[in-house]
């Protein structure tokens, strides 16, 4: 029996529960059922290119970036139109120096230009940059109506005050999914002597994997990339991209390497483990956590199939070592994605995501240490209070709490300083919610009033909600000592599912920490009529970070080293 696209998303739809609103098909009746039918494991990985800072002062980078629709060559002899950072999908990393700010750290500027002109229905494409995972201030965070319009830039100022992999991408309200999908997300590294110092894989053996998938719809020789959010539910595809191609396979030596994993897609979940067979779980193969959202874990979490997997939501991050030499040279291993993810799938070729092939023979000095980094942890006996988000649908908006978005209500207002417990309620089966709080590190609680997977108990940003679940995390919103309190990031921000058709309609709320805050739309983006060089700009270094107070509460939040 062979289903057309229209009869498996009828089954998927079946299957997932979801009958609240009737189905409407967004794609034209006669749109290609599949995305083309690409042969796998050919096109080799990529790295997407790290960039320079354009100017540097005493202790300042200042990075530029435009964002521009491009051609690029994603499926084999195909080109495809992508909305990139340069031009670039995904767009370059930006690998920054943080940490303690008097010894080690430096602060970032990154420019935003819009170039992106209109869309196909004429309309401007607003552009927001949020750096997830960075505790910016609020004018620097990405608020989803802070918009970069077509023809402007804007100057967005980071602290770099703590090592992790980070991830920069759109944010701009309602049009998430879209621009996102588009290709506008890219990968964002702090870097400190910590961390550095570790005898961890480094170099060229230090890679970041940004996973999504997509769904193209060929005519000639242009692959068109559809976006379908089928009827504000979700959007999914059929093709893995790794770091933007199709399928990769990485040749590898048979040593260590650490892999920043990162998952870029707007709805799709992933569930990853290693295989040396293409069609099952092979026993025994092993890949090490050692890092999640908000730098490294406190000690690395092995994971070994089949029983083991990696649950790799939208927007987190783990990052994991790779020993290539379980492997004899010529073997190939299989990045797989098993079991049900949260979507609809069309076929079972997303199942795999990439391969990797053992092909030389190197020494490796590397060594995953016992002891990766002190985590502090926040105790419950210290919270101040809880407050609980239910994350529901109804009809065809995702709603928190019963509210949809509304930029001018606040729905939680902690003190500055104050130890909160959030808890997260999904009361729906047939859809997990990946919940993003932004500007700060929280740590995982318990699920279900269990513990929660050993690689969540670092500190993070997104936290994995499944159906009928109920997750508690807690977090301190800022210094306890008033003393730093004064300056220190206070203000409104957002917190959402990240599943971004969910966000923009509209299971997304603002909270504000402490009062007086910096406004979310106090630093507008300028004109490009008005953009002068950074020299120019700046003659000394933006002052808006009190770093000694940021100083002072990483070490008391994260322990020393940090
Ligand atoms: Cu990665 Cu508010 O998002
Ligand atoms: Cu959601």
């Amino acid at each position: 029996m062979t289903l057309n696209r229209r009869e498996i998303l009828q089954l998927g739809l079946l299957g997932s529960g979801a009958f609240l609103a009737p189905f409407v098909p967004q794609k034209p009746a006669d749109a290609a059922p599949f995305s083309p039918q690409i042969s796998r494991f050919e096109v080799p990985l990529p790295i997407p290119p790290v960039l320079s800072p354009a100017y540097s002062d005493e202790t300042t980078d200042y990075y530029e970036i435009k964002i521009q629709k491009a051609r690029v060559e994603i499926l084999p002899g195909t080109t495809t139109e992508i909305w990139g950072y340069n031009g670039l999908f995904p767009g370059p990393t930006i690998r920054q120096q943080g940490g303690n700010p008097n010894t080690e750290g430096r602060q970032s500027v990154v420019r935003f230009i819009n170039e992106l002109g209109k869309d196909e229905h004429d309309c401007d494409i607003n552009a927001v940059i949020h750096l997830h995972g960075m505790a910016s201030l609020p004018q620097y965070d990405g608020f989803a109506t802070d918009f970069v319009p077509p023809g402007h830039f804007k100057d967005y100022i980071y602290p770099n005050d703590r090592a992790a992999t980070i991830w920069y991408h759109d944010h701009a309200i309602d049009q998430t999914a879209r621009n996102v999908y588009q290709g506008l997300a890219g990968m964002y590294i702090v870097e400190d002597e910590f961390e550095r110092n570790l005898p961890l894989p480094k170099g060229q053996y230090d890679v970041p994997l940004l996973i999504r998938d997509a769904f193209f719809e060929q005519i000639g020789t242009e692959a068109k990339l559809v976006f379908d959010d089928r009827d504000r539910r979700s959007t999914y595809g059929d093709v893995a991209l790794v770091n933007g191609v199709p399928w990769p396979r990485m040749a590898v030596a048979n040593r260590k390497y650490r892999f920043r994993l990162l998952n870029i897609s707007p709805s799709r979940g992933f569930q990853l483990a290693l295989s040396r067979d293409l069609n099952r779980l092979t026993l025994g193969e092993k890949m090490v956590v050692i890092a999640s959202d908000g730098g490294l874990l406190e000690t690395p979490v092995e994971l070994s199939t089949p029983y083991q997997k990696l649950k790799l939501g939208m927007a987190e991050r783990y990052e994991i070592i790779i020993d290539f030499s379980q492997y004899e040279i010529g073997e190939s291993v299989y990045l797989k994605n098993i079991g049900f993810s949260g979507s609809i799938d069309s076929d079972t070729r997303i199942h795999t995501l990439m391969r990797f092939d053992v092909m030389r023979d190197e020494p490796d000095d590397s060594v995953i240490p016992k002891k990766l980094r002190e985590v502090k942890r926040l105790s419950v006996a210290d919270a101040d209070r809880t407050r609980t988000f239910r994350f529901e649908r109804s009809f065809d908006q995702w709603l928190i709490n019963g509210k949809g978005w509304n930029e001018n209500r606040v729905d939680a207002n902690p003190g500055l300083g104050d130890i909160e417990i959030w808890e997260f309620v999904n009361p729906g089966s047939g859809w997990f919610h990946p919940i993003h709080v932004h500007l700060i590190d929280m740590q995982m609680l318990d699920r279900n009033g269990m513990p929660v997977r050993p690689y969540e108990q670092g500190w993070k940003d997104v936290f994995h909600l499944g159906e009928f679940e109920k997750v508690r995390v807690i977090g301190e919103f800022g210094p306890r000592n008033p003393e730093f309190m004064k300056r220190f990031i206070h203000g409104k921000f957002m917190m959402h599912c990240h599943n971004l058709v969910h966000e923009d309609h509209s299971m997304m709320t603002v909270f504000e920490v402490g009062d007086n805050g910096d406004e979310p739309k106090s630093a507008p983006a300028q004109s490009i009529t008005e953009m002068k060089s950074f020299e120019a700009t700046y003659p000394s270094p933006p002052d808006v970070y009190d770093m000694a107070a940021i100083e002072e509460f990483d070490e008391e939040l994260y322990g020393k080293g940090r």
